[in-house]
């Protein structure tokens, strides 16, 4: 009888010791390695690509569902054009930009700095933004920057080749001129994804009044409501209209012109070369709604910022 008992224990003890170790590995396995681990070089690995993973979002991925992803791929992607320069508040303006647009499905971001390089301060700001995203540069010849002079005209053209290399007739999509000086409502991201040809909305503080905008009758724009030069052709400002990719790629030659352009023409001489009024397709409630607002953050006062730095740390602001 003994020995039947002793066999059995002999038997087994193996596979209870076996069990025992895997128990022991696996309570090891959670405790120790997210503590100790963090020197481990797998868990370094791990780290970096959840570092990695915010680039997921810059490349226009933003975590969806399947379904949501069928749904949204339908949509039309809405490329907003952005010049921007160097200067005290240019960060800010970006932050608060990139607060909104990273919230909007289907978004393709085209920053093209006034400069002669991409500058650092931008392209980490972009790598960190969660938008997807182009950055392009060009300077504006000195001769241009002047007062009196349009802005940006080099800059927004160098946005429309670049559409016009890299986008075909199988692209649906929408162009928005989103300069950083603006603040823009969700709202009008849903506005504009419908545009077929061109799209016209109203526009906060341009123009000399509270807004601008465009008047409509039958659903068709018939004149405008504008305190500033009220002979254009289409007196909207920069953020009160969109154009439909393939109109930009239906006229190649479209650009803002420098030769003959006034500060505040650019937008209707634009229009001009791909629209008609007569054509224009109000959104934002027949244009009775204003969604963006030109807010034109106020220049700091930087009096006592020393010339040579003071501070211990270099700091970006
Ligand atoms: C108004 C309009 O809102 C602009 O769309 C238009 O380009 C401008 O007039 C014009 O007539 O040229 P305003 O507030 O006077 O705008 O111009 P900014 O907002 O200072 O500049 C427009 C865009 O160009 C901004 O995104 C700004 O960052 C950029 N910019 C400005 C440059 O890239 N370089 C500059 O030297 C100045
Ligand atoms: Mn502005």
């Amino acid at each position: 009888m003994k020995s039947v008992l002793l066999s059995r224990f002999l038997i087994l003890l193996p596979w209870v010791l076996i069990v025992i170790i895997m128990i022991d590995i696996d309570i090891k396995r959670t405790i120790w390695i997210p503590v100790a681990g963090r020197s481990s070089r797998a868990l370094q690995q791990q780290q970096q690509q959840q570092q990695l993973q915010p680039r997921v979002a810059r490349t226009g991925a933003p975590r969806v569902t399947q379904s949501q992803n069928q749904n949204q791929s339908a949509l039309p992607v809405i490329y907003a054009i952005t010049p921007t320069y160097t200067r005290p508040v240019q960060k800010a303006e970006l932050t608060r930009l990139a607060q909104a647009f990273r919230q909007v499905a289907r978004f393709h971001w085209i920053v093209v700095e006034d400069s002669t390089t991409r500058t650092d301060l931008v392209s980490r700001f972009l790598a960190r933004s969660g938008v997807s995203f182009t950055h392009l540069h060009v300077y504006t010849p000195r001769r241009y920057k002047r007062a009196g002079m349009p802005r940006a005209t080099e800059q927004r053209n160098l946005a429309l080749t670049w559409l016009r290399q890299h986008r075909t007739k199988k692209d649906p999509g929408v162009v928005f001129f989103a300069d950083d000086d603006n603040t823009y409502s969700l709202e009008l991201f849903e506005e504009m994804r419908s545009t077929r040809g061109v799209s016209i909305w109203p526009v906060g503080f341009v123009g000399g009044r509270a807004y601008e905008r465009p008047v409509v009758s039958g659903g068709k724009v018939v004149g405008w409501y504008t305190g500033w030069r009220p002979d254009r052709s289409f007196a909207t400002d920069m953020a009160g209209f969109a154009v439909n990719l393939q109109v930009i790629l239906a006229n190649p030659r479209a650009l803002f012109k420098r030769r003959g352009s006034q500060p505040g023409m650019q937008e209707s001489d634009f229009l001009k070369q791909i629209t008609k009024v007569t054509d224009l397709e109000p959104k934002a409630s027949n244009c009775t709604r204003v969604l963006v607002w030109h807010t034109r953050t106020e220049k700091p006062h930087l009096t006592n910022e020393p010339s040579h730095r003071k501070d211990t740390i270099v700091i970006e602001v």
